[in-house]
């Protein structure tokens, strides 16, 4: 089995991360499927993917033959099982719900090819338990990817509690071949990225919350004072406010109080403030 190279990837879910992951693997030459719930989550997808190519192209980073080439190894469909059927690796890329990543996992359990790596982008869900879903949790790995992906170099290969030494080394292999370097963390609440950057990005909150400092004081703190690449409140807004209150609310049910959500996150994920992709979060975007 160990010399299955991966050729054909199927993704799930065309949002940011997994649009993302699919035009790293396309870069590296993999053929593609990205599989959504509607058309114009898969058209946005695309545009997603092909803006990010013409950033690359503007700054020499690719040609256009690659740009081209890039895109016509990316396909979409609305049928899981396009995405799933003759592939080498399927990554999830779906919301943060267990009960959809069940249902995700317990379909390609049944219906990729048995040598396929099952891979979960999941920030902070028990891998364990997506992996029992599936009926095959030997090849079942978290694959943490991280925003935007084209850029970030980190790959957070997470152990579930029976993934097997064989999927871990092809999912580092495939993650060297996209240009990715990887760590191993083994399953617990939050891994190694997300316990570490949820903290930070909830007290920032509060902070915000209690009026310690405007949210660009606050991040200018940590952009100047600790060379963070962006401030924790530009970084909620890049990720999303839901998506962070998502990961607290889950990271607050397992590992305690330290990551109760701070009310004021709720109140604006209730406005439809959540960040980037709706035009305000702690900052305003756009028009
Ligand atoms: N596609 C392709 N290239 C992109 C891109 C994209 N979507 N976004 C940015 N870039 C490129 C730019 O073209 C630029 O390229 P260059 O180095 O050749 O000039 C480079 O990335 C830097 O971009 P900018 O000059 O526009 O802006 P910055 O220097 O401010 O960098 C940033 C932007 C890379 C986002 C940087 O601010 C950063 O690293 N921020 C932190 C991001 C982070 O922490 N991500 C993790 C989030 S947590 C997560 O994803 C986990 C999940 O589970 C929630």
């Amino acid at each position: 089995m160990s010399d299955h190279q991966v050729k054909r990837v199927g993704v799930l879910g065309a949002g940011t991360m997994g649009g993302g992951i699919a035009q790293c693997a396309a870069q590296a030459g993999c053929e593609v499927v990205i599989r959504d719930v509607s058309e114009s989550a898969l058209s946005a997808g695309r545009e997603a993917i092909e803006s990010s190519l013409a950033r690359l192209l503007k700054k020499d980073r690719i040609t256009a033959e690659d740009r081209e080439q890039t895109m016509s190894r990316i396909s979409t469909t609305l049928e899981m099982g396009e995405a799933a059927e003759g592939m080498d690796l399927i990554v999830e890329a779906i919301p943060e719900r267990m009960d959809l990543k069940v249902e995700a996992f317990s379909f390609l359990g049944a219906n990729a090819p048995a040598h396929a790596i099952l891979g979960t982008n999941t920030s902070s869900l028990s891998v364990t338990e997506i992996a029992a879903a599936s009926g095959c949790a030997d090849r079942v790995i978290g694959m943490h990817f991280f925003n935007p992906v084209p850029v970030m170099k980190l790959l957070e290969l997470v152990r579930g509690m029976n993934t097997s030494d064989e999927t871990m080394d092809r999912a580092k292999a495939f993650g060297d071949r996209i240009g990715k370097e990887s760590v191993v963390v083994n399953d617990w609440p939050g891994f190694a990225t997300s316990r570490l950057g949820i903290i930070l990005g909830c007290e920032a909150i509060r902070m915000v919350e209690q009026g310690v400092a405007a949210p660009a004081d606050i991040d200018r703190a940590m952009e100047l004072g600790y060379r963070h690449p962006m401030g924790p409140l530009k970084l909620t807004d890049l990720v999303g406010l839901d998506v962070r209150l998502a990961i607290m609310e889950h990271l607050f049910r397992e590992l305690g109080e330290q990551f109760r959500p701070p009310t004021l996150l709720r109140q604006m994920v209730r406005a439809g403030k959540l960040g980037r992709k709706s035009g305000e979060g702690f900052y305003q975007y756009g028009g």
